[in-house]
């Protein structure tokens, strides 16, 4: 038997087998295992997140993002009160049972009433059927407790880089991105009793196997309840776009995003794991590949069409120049060639969460 079928017969998932694995060529070995382990943890079920992407404005300039602050070259926006009850009601006549909020980070009370009331829309136009996941940032334990009293029930807040001195790579080394401080808000996010999700980018500069091997160790420590992580994927109008010719392959970027989630799903057996849009980027088919490897929720975006371009994190973002990027036979489609099948008007909520509570 081969070291890494040992390893994953023995789930033997110390740091030095982690790096093992994400290191190994058996690829479909470590997938298979976490297949298993889907089946029989989660079952074929893929849950679906309605994407509203409310603002592009953020006050933070994280050195691999497009919306960062300082960039010049894109339009901000806010969607409308309008806006936003169209794309609930978009969600709710297509049954996606769930919705998540994502934004640029702000902190201030007109943008922390913005979002409780966004969370009141979808309380009324759902009415209290859907389940809503918050992606806004750093916030004040006050803050997110607001939210949580408002009716959100879940929260993601990736930590990009469990250690200390990758994170300072990636941000600027200022207070406003301080690693004490995004620790701190994951801490406050379960005191709050949310269900709580972080993830990282992967394949990012300076990062090592031994920083993504950690990664997974840090998610297993915090007791996550939700994960989404996905290939770093270059834009030009950030300050990492002077890497982009030494980063490792599309090709090596997707292994390792697949060998990330199927090993989170070996070792987290119940937690509920996004396929990310940004896997899609990477490559066509990423979504169906990522729910293969172990994930067991899409986010079809749900945001008006005209501005899903603003939104640019990184390049090739797909759905950009269509009203409805994930039809509802598109995502029929991925989760089928997964070999799932669509949890319809179901929120979906974290198995992992429910035991524990
Ligand atoms: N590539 C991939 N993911 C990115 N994000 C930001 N910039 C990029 C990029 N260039 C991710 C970050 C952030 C989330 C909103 O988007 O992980 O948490
Ligand atoms: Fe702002 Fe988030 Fe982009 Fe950082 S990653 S610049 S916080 S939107």
């Amino acid at each position: 038997m081969s070291s890494v079928a040992l390893i994953l017969k023995e789930e033997r998932l110390d740091k030095e087998s982690l790096v093992e694995l994400l290191n190994s060529k058996q690829t479909d070995l470590i997938l298979n295992k976490a297949a298993q382990i889907k089946a029989k943890y989660i079952g074929n079920k893929v849950h679906l997140r309605g994407l509203i992407e409310l603002s592009n404005r953020c006050n933070k300039n994280c050195y691999y993002c497009g919306i960062r602050a300082a960039n010049k070259n894109v339009k901000r926006f806010m969607l409308s009160d309008e806006e936003v009850d169209r794309a609930i009601r978009f969600a709710v006549a297509n049954n996606l049972g769930s919705i998540v909020i994502q934004s640029g980070e702000l902190q201030s009370e007109e943008f922390t009433e913005g979002i409780s009331h966004v969370l009141q829309r979808i309380e009324h136009i759902g009415e209290g059927t859907l389940g809503v996941t918050l992606s806004c940032g750093e916030q004040t334990k006050e803050v997110y407790q607001q939210w949580k009293d408002a009716g959100a029930i879940r929260y993601l807040l990736r930590i990009e880089a469990s250690g200390k001195n990758l994170y300072q790579k990636l941000h600027p080394n200022n207070s406003k991105h301080s690693y004490e401080k995004r620790l701190q808000a994951l801490h406050d996010l379960k005191q709050c009793g949310y269900q709580t999700g972080t993830g990282v980018m992967i394949g990012a500069p300076f990062q090592t196997l031994e920083n993504l091997a950690d990664d997974l160790l840090f998610m297993r420590d915090l007791d996550i309840d939700m994960c989404g992580m996905g290939p770093y994927i270059e834009h030009v109008d950030t300050l990492f776009y002077q890497y982009h010719e030494s980063l490792p392959s599309k090709k090596q970027r997707l292994d390792w995003t697949l060998k990330m989630i199927a090993i989170l799903r070996i070792m987290m057996k119940d937690i509920n794991i996004a396929s990310t849009t940004a896997m899609q980027s990477l490559v066509n088919g990423g979504r169906e590949m990522a729910l293969h490897a172990g994930a067991n929720v899409l986010m079809p975006n749900i945001t008006p069409g005209i501005y899903r371009e603003l939104y640019s994190l990184y390049e090739n973002k797909p759905g950009i120049n269509e009203e409805a990027s994930d039809s509802k036979l598109s995502i029929e489609n991925i989760v089928q060639r997964a070999g799932g099948k669509v949890a319809y008007n179901e929120q979906g909520n974290s198995r992992h969460f429910t035991k524990r509570n």
